[in-house]
């Protein structure tokens, strides 16, 4: 991964109950969209005094916060990278691991359980229908359920929200926020074509993990490095560590069936 280091302090605007961290956290990023480190608030706070004399902060200022949850999809391999690299963003995650993810990961990753929660700021249990994340009160920038299991997908459609993952998407369906469906499954049942069709009218992003081989992929890492990549551009986080299209390459004009590119 292409790197630059840029010392990033950051803080919470409110408590989770979580441990808050500070890091150097290095990225080269396009676009001048999104720098290095945690991206601030749009809108400065505001604080006004109340006819009682009581302090009152509008919009206190936060880092840039995402929901991951991670289910017993094949594929625990993105959640990781994307993890890795919001920590290293100085993005703040929250971590949900469902049961069956736990059993998958064992299969597809030398991480321990206990590694991966490392790589977040927060971690909760499926179970923990009370953590924070589970009402819309709880301002964040979004979730990305990555894998997403047909299963769980659909929970979401259905609104039958009884574990945390479900739920963080449920709310934050309702709360309008971006929610990013990292589905896999193969072949797909008109079920689960239904299901992502009635999600994707509600607002969600489906986005299975299908690799792109324009880019000639040298490794797994790289294909994985595009995917997560494409993954966090739908987030609104945009990194050059990965093969973008940019047009027909002459020096790969050969190679290209059909024809030669035209000069710019
Ligand atoms: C090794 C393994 C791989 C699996 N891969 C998939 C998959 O790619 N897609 C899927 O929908 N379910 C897959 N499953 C089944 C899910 O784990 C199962 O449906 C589970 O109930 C999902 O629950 P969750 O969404 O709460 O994690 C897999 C199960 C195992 C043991």
């Amino acid at each position: 991964m292409q790197i630059t280091t840029t010392a990033v302090t950051q803080h919470c605007g409110r408590r989770t109950g979580a441990q808050h961290f500070s890091q150097a956290s290095t990225l080269n990023t396009t676009s001048g969209s999104h720098k290095s480190g945690v991206e601030p608030h749009s809108v400065p706070a505001t604080t006004i005094t109340r006819a009682d004399g009581d302090l009152v902060t509008f919009m206190p200022p936060r880092p840039r916060r995402i929901v991951v949850g991670i289910t017993g999809a094949t594929g625990t391999i993105y959640a990781i990278r994307m993890l890795e690299i919001m920590r290293q963003l100085g993005i703040e995650t929250h971590l949900i691991i469902s049961k069956w993810a736990l059993a998958t990961l064992k299969y597809e990753t030398n991480l321990t359980e206990a590694q991966i929660r490392g790589l977040a700021h927060a971690t909760y249990t499926a179970k923990d229908l009370s953590a924070p994340i589970a009402s819309g009160s709880f301002q964040h920038d979004g979730v990305v359920i990555v894998p997403c299991s047909m299963k769980t997908l659909a929970a979401v459609r259905i609104g039958f929200c009884d574990d945390l993952i479900s739920r963080a998407a449920d709310v934050s369906l309702k709360e309008g926020r971006k929610v990013l469906l990292v589905v896999r499954e193969t072949p797909l049942s008109d079920i689960h074509l239904e299901n992502m069709l009635a999600l994707r009218r509600a607002g969600a992003t489906i986005f299975p993990p299908v690799p792109a081989f324009y880019t000639q992929p040298k490794s797994l890492d790289e294909m994985v490095n595009q995917s997560v990549g494409r993954m966090l551009d739908s987030m609104g986080i945009f990194l050059d560590n990965f093969h973008r299209w940019n047009g027909f390459e002459r020096s790969k004009k050969d190679k290209i069936p059909g024809g030669t590119p035209k000069e710019p």
